[in-house]
């Protein structure tokens, strides 16, 4: 319901579930041709966060792939409590703290991180993806 509308990092509340994004390229052209562009993006607690994440993280602000690394499916399930993404297809869920490892469910691969920073309040992609997005067809 706010597509169209630019992530600013005052969006985003601590621990809230997580806001879907599609990047914009330095041409200002929205990157949504492909859901392989679309990341999760969340605030949580810097202090919380393990150091890998955090050296990725601004402001604890990180992004992750939407891409399940089982099948493919979009995750789109949030565990508040424990700060979970969780994908509806097979039940996997990822740790947002520690760099969204599999914890539970089928899939036993991370979700790809997209390292950020901020500049005047604008969220920037540092780097690109940590991994391979989504999954490997066998
Ligand atoms: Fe996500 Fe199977 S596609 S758990």
């Amino acid at each position: 319901d706010r597509k169209g509308e630019k992530l600013l990092a005052a969006h985003l509340e601590r621990d809230a579930a997580p806001l879907l994004a599609y990047p914009i390229d330095p041409a200002g052209v929205i990157r949504d041709g492909s859901r392989l562009n679309q990341v999760l993006v969340l605030r949580l607690e810097t202090a919380q966060l393990t150091p890998k994440v955090a050296a990725r993280a601004t402001d604890g602000i990180v992004a992750y792939s939407a891409v399940c690394t089982h099948t493919g499916c979009a995750i789109s399930g949030w565990r508040e409590e424990e700060l979970r993404l969780v994908c509806p297809c097979h039940g996997s869920e990822f740790d947002v703290l520690d760099g969204a490892k599999a914890l539970n469910g089928p899939a036993s691969k991370p979700l790809a991180m997209l390292p950020l920073s901020v500049e005047a309040g604008e969220l920037r992609v540092a780097r690109g993806f940590t991994r391979r997005v989504g999954f490997k067809p066998q």
